[in-house]
């Protein structure tokens, strides 16, 4: 591996079809995981393990587990909210789990129901047992930059909570721009900030496109070091409890970037444009 290449994890099949109203076939679902691995994408958010009532669309993740034909070298993961998300997602043979707080208190409250604290300590054991498992844990801090309900938020709030993800014992911590209202400028300052922190190589970020400054955003945490980037195939998605969080970058345009700023993201477009077409039909985003 050269320090060219990057990590591109495809959060299509949980982020984007999540708040979908409309329930995808569970078929659908595993068609457009396996176009994404023929087109090379070695990282897989493929789906969440939570409370059916909250995500009634990712109610078949048992079923799109057991059906995807695994291949050595691709890592699918899934979110896990608490203990039972745990047990389900071990039982399902996950690579990987990812648990998700916010640096909004706002946020969290309306998620996951919890305080910002309460969720980290209930995250304790959940990561302490899936690393006992073998299984790594990615840390989600949402509204990383802002939040719907409070504005901008303060880079010091999400820095304590990234702290907390990495004493807890995750070992990676992806920054949201759920929202998508990050500029440039604030991605820069809070990556600063952060690889204070934590090194640079753990850090993902995972943008969204609301106010088209994805791509910007991207640049400037390519410049800051970042390696690990978030898309959505056809970009897809948005958080049910999100107000206004619609459309992940689109891993597409994220390729485009990143090959352009002479990086290396093993994917080929050309396939995941055949990836992107089973979504097409049957999202609102349709083109
Ligand atoms: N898997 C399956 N069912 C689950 C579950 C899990 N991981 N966690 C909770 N449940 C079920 C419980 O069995 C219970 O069901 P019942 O009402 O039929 O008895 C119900 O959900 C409520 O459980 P409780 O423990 O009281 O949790 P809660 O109501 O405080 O919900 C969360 C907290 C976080 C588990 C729930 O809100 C959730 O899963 N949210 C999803 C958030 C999300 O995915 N957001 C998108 C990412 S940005
Ligand atoms: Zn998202």
């Amino acid at each position: 591996m050269t320090s060219r290449r990057v990590q591109i994890v495809e959060v299509g099949p949980r982020d984007g079809l999540q708040s979908e109203p409309d329930m995808v076939p569970t078929e659908v679902k595993v068609r457009l995981i396996e176009r994404l691995m023929d087109a090379g994408v070695q990282r897989i958010e493929a789906t969440s393990f939570v409370s059916p009532a909250a995500v009634p669309q990712l109610c078949d993740a048992e079923a799109v587990l057991a059906t995807i034909g695994r291949r050595t070298g691709v890592e699918i993961s899934a979110l896990v909210p608490n203990q039972r998300g745990l047990e389900r997602a071990l039982a399902a043979r996950v690579d990987r789990i990812a648990v998700f707080t916010s640096a909004s208190e706002t946020f969290a409250q309306r998620n996951i129901r919890r305080t910002v604290d309460e969720s980290l300590v209930r995250f304790g054991p959940i990561v302490s047992a899936a690393t006992a498992a073998g299984i790594p844990v990615r840390g989600y801090v949402s509204m990383a930059w802002h939040c719907p309900y409070e504005g901008a938020v303060d880079p010091e709030a999400t820095l304590a909570v990234v702290r907390r993800l990495d004493a807890l014992g995750c070992d990676e911590i992806a920054l949201a721009d759920t929202v998508g209202q990050a500029s440039p400028d604030e991605v820069t300052w809070l990556l600063e900030r952060v690889a204070t922190a934590v090194a640079i190589q753990r850090v993902a970020v995972h943008l969204h496109d609301t106010s088209g400054r994805a791509l910007a955003n991207l640049e400037a945490a390519v410049h800051a070091g970042v390696r690990i980037f978030d898309g959505a195939v056809a970009g897809l998605g948005g958080c049910p409890f999100a107000p206004g969080s619609p459309g992940n970058v689109d891993t597409a345009g994220l390729v485009t970037v990143l090959e352009r700023l002479g990086l290396d993201t093993g994917i080929n477009l050309a396939k995941l444009a055949d990836a992107a077409d089973v979504v097409r039909p049957i999202t609102r985003r349709a083109a």
